[in-house]
């Protein structure tokens, strides 16, 4: 309760929040660069295309993937780091066939790119994110706007979409916990086909509680698969009129729900209905989440990937540049459970970040970015941040100095 009155001090009504500044006791010890990454943790969806000869295998596993992306997001309740002004981090996993790197480009808005590559040559996966926040009362809501793009070298084939809203409840009172709502769409661009995703708000009885149901469509808009699934669980495929006939019996059997607590003024509670998935006959699994490790709900409900990612092993030091997030002093003071200098710290980065905008505008000098430009995404044709290339080439001359 304590850090519910800290934290509504600190907001007025409809202020943007990324504007003010927050005790960090709601962080999570990563920055906003770093849970780009966890988009990556299911990638062997991905690779597994490269073998497919079906489309609509093709595009089933890229719903699948444009789902689990967002599944490590369950019960993440921290805020993640804002990222400052040229930050960058990166990730290499052989073991997984990709690398990544992103920038922060833009600080108002606060912009994100990400370019990600397969180390066999099978796919490109990149974008550029813009998590707009809206404070509601007792919920904030992040509308991720930015467009994300997936293309198939080998089959010559490029995906685009956005991820759907995200909402964390009772801000102020109440048990936190994660909503994610909204249409993601999913866009072939070589046939204009589609995959519309509907990730389910709750709703006031709680059954649609993570829910996520689409189909896969051709361009004259025929259904040629549904899929299923929770993004906290798993996601099914099957075809459109086994899915009909199914439905339909379960409605016939299904008996009116008890009302839970929705009318409560102090708090909107997560609803206690937590059923899984109820499988249709004939459906294929196109993925599953996997169990989170044991000491997880001590560290802020991260997966086995997420608590890999502020590692820094032997020899990495040497060769990463130093605007890569892992030498933030303020996230890694914070993981070191140092929370007083991890509170001084950001404070100190975000005054130094004031003070070098303040001297640039003096100069009348603009802040050019590193490994990204502003561009024309080519299959949207809307503007988009494109990776200049070269970060790998590991020749990290003239950085800013941030931290
Ligand atoms: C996607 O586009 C390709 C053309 O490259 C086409 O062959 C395929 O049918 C489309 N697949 C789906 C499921 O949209
Ligand atoms: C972790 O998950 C538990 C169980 O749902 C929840 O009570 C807790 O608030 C979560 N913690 C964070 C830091 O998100
Ligand atoms: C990904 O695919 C490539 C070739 O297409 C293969 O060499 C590699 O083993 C795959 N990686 C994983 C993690 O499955």
């Amino acid at each position: 309760y304590l850090l519910s009155s800290i934290f509504s001090f600190y907001l007025n009504v409809k202020q943007e929040l990324s504007k003010i500044t927050m005790p960090i006791a709601f962080n999570e010890p990563l920055s906003f660069l770093q849970r780009i990454t966890e988009y990556m943790e299911h990638t062997y969806l991905i690779n597994r295309t490269s073998s497919m000869s079906d489309s609509i295998e093709r595009m089933r596993a890229v719903a699948a993937f444009a789902v689990s992306a967002v599944a490590s997001q369950w019960d993440r309740t921290g805020k993640p780091f804002n990222p400052l002004l040229g930050e960058t981090y990166e990730l290499i996993r052989e073991d997984q066939d990709f690398r990544i790197v992103s920038e922060q480009v833009s600080h108002h808005p606060p912009v994100s790119a990400f370019h990600a590559e397969s180390l066999a040559g099978d796919f490109v996966f990149h974008g550029s994110i813009y998590p707009k926040l809206k404070f509601w009362g007792k919920s904030v809501e992040a509308e991720p706007k930015g467009t994300i793009t997936l293309e198939l070298l080998k089959h010559r084939e490029a995906y685009t979409w956005s991820n759907p809203n995200c909402c964390v409840h009772n801000v102020i009172l109440g048990k936190l916990w994660i909503e994610q709502y909204g249409t993601v769409e999913i866009v072939n661009h070589s046939t204009g086909d589609k995959c519309v995703l509907n990730f389910k708000p709750c709703g006031m009885f709680g059954k649609e509680l993570h829910k996520v149901e689409g189909y896969i469509q051709d361009k004259s808009k025929k259904k040629l698969a549904v899929i299923y699934g929770k993004w906290t669980e798993c996601m099914w495929s099957v075809d459109p009129q086994a899915y009909e006939v199914h439905k339909k019996s379960e409605k016939k059997g299904d008996n009116k729900k008890q009302k839970n607590g929705a009318e409560n003024d102090d708090a909107d509670d997560m609803p206690e209905v937590q059923e899984t998935v109820s499988v249709v006959p004939g459906s294929t699994l196109l993925w599953r989440i996997d169990s989170r490790p044991a000491h997880s709900s001590v560290m802020y409900n991260f997966t086995n990937f997420a608590m890999c990612l502020n590692e820094l092993e032997p020899g990495m030091e040497a060769i990463l540049p130093h605007t890569d997030c892992r030498f933030r002093p303020d996230i890694r003071a914070m993981e070191n459970s140092n929370m007083d200098e991890a509170s001084k710290e950001k404070e100190r980065l975000e005054e130094k970040q004031r003070a070098a905008r303040k001297e640039r505008a003096k100069r009348d000098e603009e802040w050019s970015t590193r490994w990204f430009q502003m561009g024309t995404n080519p299959y949207t044709g809307s503007q988009d941040w494109i990776y200049t290339g070269g970060y790998f080439n590991r020749n990290y001359q003239d950085l800013p100095d941030i931290y």
